[in-house]
């Protein structure tokens, strides 16, 4: 068996912070896990990660935009998540598809029927097993981000560094399409989608998060256990 767990939430809800932890549990535990963002992850996806949150490519067509960001999960899934899930490893990944539903399709308006076509064709059709969203206001969210590019006290939890991309720099009408959005995605397969609140201290976030994985870990074989 294997594990595919992604992280969502808006910007500046302390997933990236919640998915080292986590990793670095699972790892020191001797799991076989991968940790990878999005978009990234990959020597190509990086690269398009440059492109598609550039500051100064404000002429980005939202059509542009979505495929890029399709591209560069295409590569991740065939590169990284798919090979490391057939070894029956667990792969834990910082945003996925779901932030194309949020962003490109509540966020910008695009058609969401036509972005599932568009993920199917990028993924495969490859779903995660767990979705973990870090529930913070887009405006708080914002404002934590902010704070941080700016070297004022922290009020909050994330302690990765911080860039202020293009898409932050959307208005916050934006982020809050996208936060409704997760609601909605969030309510049509309440099953997969495990909320907490992002404004809980990042240790016992960080205890929570472990504990929904929990019952996953008895399927797969830890290292020592690989012959
Ligand atoms: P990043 O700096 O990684 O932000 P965060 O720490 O919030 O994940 O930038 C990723 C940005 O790209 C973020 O604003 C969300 C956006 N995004 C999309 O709009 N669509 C997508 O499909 C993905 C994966 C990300």
């Amino acid at each position: 068996m294997s594990l595919f767990l992604t992280f969502e939430g808006p910007e500046g809800s302390g997933k990236s912070t919640q998915a080292r932890l986590l990793y670095e549990s699972l790892h020191a535990r001797r799991f076989p896990v991968v940790l990878v963002r999005e978009p990234g992850g990959t020597r190509i996806g990086d690269l398009i990660r440059r492109i598609v949150l550039d500051l100064q490519h404000t002429e980005m067509a939202p059509t542009t935009e979505t495929l890029l960001f399709s591209a560069a999960r295409a590569q991740l899934v065939s590169e990284v998540i798919r090979p490391y899930l057939e070894q029956g490893g667990i792969v834990l990944c910082d945003r996925y598809a779901d932030s194309t539903y949020a962003y490109q399709g509540y966020g910008l308006g695009r058609d969401l029927a036509e972005l599932r076509v568009i993920t199917n064709a990028a993924t495969g059709g490859l779903r995660p097993d767990i979705t973990v969203y870090l529930d913070l206001s887009a405006e708080e969210g914002l404002e934590r981000k902010r704070r941080k590019r700016q070297g004022l006290p922290p009020v909050e939890q994330r302690a990765v560094p911080v860039e202020w991309n293009r898409l932050d720099a959307r208005e916050l009408a934006y982020h809050e399409r996208v936060e409704s959005g997760y609601r909605e995605l969030i309510s049509a397969d309440p099953a997969r989608w495990h909320v907490f609140d992002a404004r809980l201290s990042i240790e016992s976030l960080a205890a929570q998060i472990e504990a929904v994985v929990e019952p996953y870990l008895a399927t797969i074989r830890t290292l020592e256990a690989t012959p």
